[in-house]
Formats: C-alpha cells, sequence, structure tokens
C-alpha cells in the first residue's frame, strides 16, 4: 500500500461558475436542485452514484466514491454564470426545453435568483449568435481583469471557500494554435495587442486560473490547451482539463470501438450523423464552429484504432461525421450510425445504431462531476492537466508528448487508480478485474 496524499477537507461551500447558462447549465443547475430536494437520483454521475473496488476481490470492500474520498456535497454548492443574454437560470432552462415547466416550476424559487453576469463575447468567434449582455473594455486584458472581479465578487457575496469554473458556453469557431499562446508573455502581450488569437473562451480561462480557480472546457475550443495556460496553471498551482463532454454519438464510439479492436474484427466505414434543433446545433450549422466539433469527433477512432499496428484491419477505415440542424427536436437529438464492418475470411457486415438521445440529459451528470473532481484535485495539490479526467472528455487533453487516451474503460480505470493512489489504496491495473467493481 503505498502512502496516503494529504488532501484538504472540503469545509465551507464551492462556487461553480459556468460560462454560458444555456441548455447544459440550466440542465446541470436545476437538476442539482431538484436532486437535492429528493425529487430524484443523480442518474448517471460517479461522484454520486458510482462505487470503487479495493484492495483484492475476495475482500468484499466497494464503497461508494463519495465515502471513500472527501468530496464537496450537493448541499455544498453555490451557482454562477456569464451570458450574453440577461435570463435567469428558470427562464433560460424553460427556453432550452430539456426539462419538464412542472418540474422546473418546484425548483424555481432556488434558481430564479441566478441570473447572467456580463459576458465577454464577440461574434466573430461564435458567428450564429449576437447579445447584448457583454463587457465593454479597451482591450482583452482589461476583460479578463473585469472577469476576475465577478469572481472575487462572487466568492465574498456568498462566502464560497473554493470555486471551480466549468465553459459550458457555445462552441467558438476553429482556431489552430498560434505563436503567441506558446508562453505566458506573449500570450499576455497578445491580450493587451486585442491580438485575433485570443478567443473569449480564453480569456475566461486566463482569468479563472490567474485567480486561482480550476478550469475544465466542455466545448472543442482550444481555450486551456495551450503552453501559455499550462504555464499559468503550474505558477498558479491550478488544475485543469479539457476538452468536449464525451456525451451521445461519441460515447457511443468509444465504447465500441475498443470491443471492435479487443475482437480483432476490422472496419471499412464508420459514417455518423445527427439532427439536433437547439442552440448548440443552430451555432454548429456554421461551418467555422462546426469545424472545431467536427476535429473533435473525428480523432477519437484514429487513437482507439491504433490504424499503424493493425493495419489489415483499419487503415482503410472511412470515417464522417456530419451534424445537422432541425429545429423541431430541440435537443432531443437523433444521432445514427452506420458500421461497415468485416470479419473471418473478409466477410462483411453492417452494424446500425440510432440513438435517440438528449444531449444536455448526458451532460449535465458530466457538469457536477467535473466540479467535483476538480475541486478534489485542487484540495489535494494536483495542478496543470488532469488526465485522470480524460473520461469526460471526446478531446481529452494530455501532455504534449503523450496522445490522449480515448477507450472509455481504460479512462475510466485510470480515473479510479488516481482515486485509490490519492488515498494510498493498492491500483488495480489489470482491466478485467474492473469489471466487478
Ligand atoms: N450537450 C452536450 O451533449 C454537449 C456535449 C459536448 C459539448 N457540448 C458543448 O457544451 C456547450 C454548451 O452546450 P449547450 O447545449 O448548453 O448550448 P447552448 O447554446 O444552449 O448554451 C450555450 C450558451 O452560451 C452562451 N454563450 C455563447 N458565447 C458566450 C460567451 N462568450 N460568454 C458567455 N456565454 C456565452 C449562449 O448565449 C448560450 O446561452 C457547447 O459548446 C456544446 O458544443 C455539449
Amino acid at each position: 500500500m503505498s502512502e496516503n496524499i494529504p488532501i484538504e477537507k472540503p469545509a465551507g461551500k464551492l462556487g461553480v461558475m459556468m460560462p454560458g447558462l444555456g441548455a447544459v447549465a440550466t440542465t446541470f443547475i436545476a437538476g442539482v436542485t431538484a436532486i437535492k430536494r429528493g425529487l430524484s437520483q443523480p442518474y448517471g454521475s460517479l461522484t454520486q452514484m458510482g462505487t470503487i473496488r479495493l484492495g483484492k476481490r475476495t475482500e468484499k470492500r466497494v464503497p461508494m466514491i463519495k465515502d471513500f474520498i472527501q468530496l464537496a456535497g450537493l448541499d455544498d454548492l453555490v451557482f454562477g454564470g456569464w451570458d450574453i443574454f440577461t435570463d435567469n437560470v428558470y427562464k433560460a432552462a424553460l427556453n432550452a426545453g430539456v426539462l419538464r415547466k412542472e418540474l422546473l416550476d418546484q425548483v424555481r424559487d432556488d434558481i430564479e435568483g441566478i441570473t447572467p453576469w456580463k459576458a465577454v463575447f464577440d461574434q466573430n468567434y461564435v458567428k450564429k449568435l449576437e447579445g447584448e449582455h457583454v463587457k465593454k473594455a479597451p482591450t482583452k486584458y482589461d476583460l479578463a481583469q473585469m472577469l476576475m472581479e465577478d469572481i472575487q465578487r462572487f466568492k465574498e457575496e456568498n462566502d464560497l471557500s473554493r470555486m471551480v469554473m466549468v465553459w459550458c458556453a457555445s462552441t467558438e469557431v476553429f482556431m489552430k494554435p498560434n505563436p503567441v499562446h506558446e508562453t505566458l508573455e506573449s500570450f499576455e502581450k497578445a491580450m493587451k495587442e486585442n491580438h485575433p488569437a485570443i478567443a473569449p473562451s480564453m480569456i475566461y480561462a486566463y482569468a479563472s486560473i490567474a485567480s486561482g480557480v480550476p478550469f475544465a472546457n466542455g466545448a472543442p475550443n482550444l481555450t486551456v490547451d495551450i503552453p501559455a495556460m499550462f504555464e499559468l496553471a503550474g505558477q498558479k498551482n491550478v488544475p485543469i482539463t479539457g476538452k468536449d463532454f464525451k456525451t451521445g454519438q461519441t460515447l457511443m464510439k468509444t465504447i465500441l470501438a475498443p470491443g471492435f479492436k479487443a475482437r480483432l474484427l476490422g472496419l471499412n466505414g464508420w459514417f455518423s450523423t445527427n439532427i439536433l434543433g437547439n442552440r448548440d446545433g443552430e451555432v454548429l450549422d456554421d461551418p467555422e464552429s462546426f469545424k472545431t466539433k467536427e476535429e473533435s469527433k473525428l480523432g477519437v477512432l484514429e487513437y482507439i484504432l491504433q490504424p499503424d499496428v493493425y493495419p489489415e484491419l483499419y487503415k482503410d477505415l472511412y470515417h464522417k461525421v456530419r451534424i445537422n440542424y432541425y429545429p423541431p427536436r430541440g435537443d432531443n437529438k437523433e444521432g445514427w450510425d452506420n458500421i461497415d464492418i468485416f470479419g473471418w475470411l473478409g466477410y462483411p457486415m453492417q452494424i446500425k445504431i440510432d440513438f435517440l438521445c438528449r444531449d444536455s440529459i448526458l451532460a449535465a451528470p458530466l457538469v457536477l462531476d467535473l466540479a467535483i473532481f476538480l475541486d478534489l484535485a485542487q484540495r489535494s495539490g494536483m495542478k496543470g492537466i488532469q488526465e485522470w479526467l480524460s473520461f469526460y472528455f471526446k478531446s481529452p487533453m494530455c501532455a504534449p508528448e503523450l496522445y490522449p487516451e480515448h477507450d472509455l474503460f481504460i479512462q475510466l480505470m485510470k480515473l479510479k487508480n488516481t482515486l485509490r493512489h490519492l488515498k494510498g489504496e493498492e491500483l488495480i491495473t489489470h482491466l478485467g478485474l474492473e469489471y466487478y467493481d
């Protein structure tokens, strides 16, 4: 058994701040409030419902994760956020159309008072949106200072002991890393010069990390995945993680693809298409925002299937992803997959998946877990990229010299082993045993 890592106790309240109080954020806030009132269970949340096996299987030690390691409780969470629209969380949740009005009315008293702070926004980075509730300042650096004031005010007004930030705002246009992202010095200089390579999401991330607040990126934007942010996170001892919540179709891919590879079944093609009618779908209707999402969705199979190791099985795989904005469906996305596989003697077979999912219902528990685990990471003295949280992302961030891990089951093993390590328990490295958790 290894040493226990000293972990600060989660005393006091934890502030959860979100840029973007849209479908995901409001489903998360209203959901936590409903669960606290006993109206439902925290389905989909590892921190609330997950267990962890400890020691030998014969020992039969399988506590709940939240009983094994001290985590912030639901009662400790306080919510805040920014948006380009002025709607409070109750109204924004009604507009998002994810949760039923009857449920929202039962939590209305608690969520109606949460109103968004003015956003840092620039339409050049999200072409499909226009909003008035936006901060104005001469430079991007000044905007960051204004966000830092919001963060401090939120802390003082709510008497918070700790805070985290989770990006739940719209997907920005595709951006490649730029030389100004290379160092903290060049990044700060670029902010002061209003350089176009500094996107609004980067200004939030900078303000968060500079304030000592851990940051998670739920969208595929570059945001914290640049060396300047790694440097700042290192200096400030702040954990960071991202990118892009792993929910509907990509969740399915990272469940199925490891299975095909395990059984050495080949793949000729994987065609994925979606119809989606919420605001996220509308933003992704813009080719530049879609490109950011497409990159994030396409990378997954390449890493899991390792065509360089298994060229006979995967080198000719044709992988295509489409998202179609179709308003009648709202948040209730439909994702189709056609998978062309081949087996013994090369005989072809097909698999069809039709996932009638609810995007924000799948994403909300991820926001909860990320907020709670990032807080744990900070209390445990962990800083920089948190690869053990890859489990939650389509494009997991990793150290520049490493490659990301996409296999959901390996990701889960890494996550639980990190918890075991923090508590000085023996690590379980045999994947098969993990299924007995
Ligand atoms: N729901 C899912 O399953 C899922 C999965 C992966 C990623 N995501 C990502 O999560 C994000 C949120 O998704 P959603 O369905 O809630 O979208 P949404 O459109 O309902 O909400 C996004 C909100 O962000 C606001 N916004 C945009 N730019 C902003 C800025 N600069 N500052 C503050 N607010 C800003 C918008 O006004 C909107 O209210 C999107 O980027 C989406 O791609 C969602």
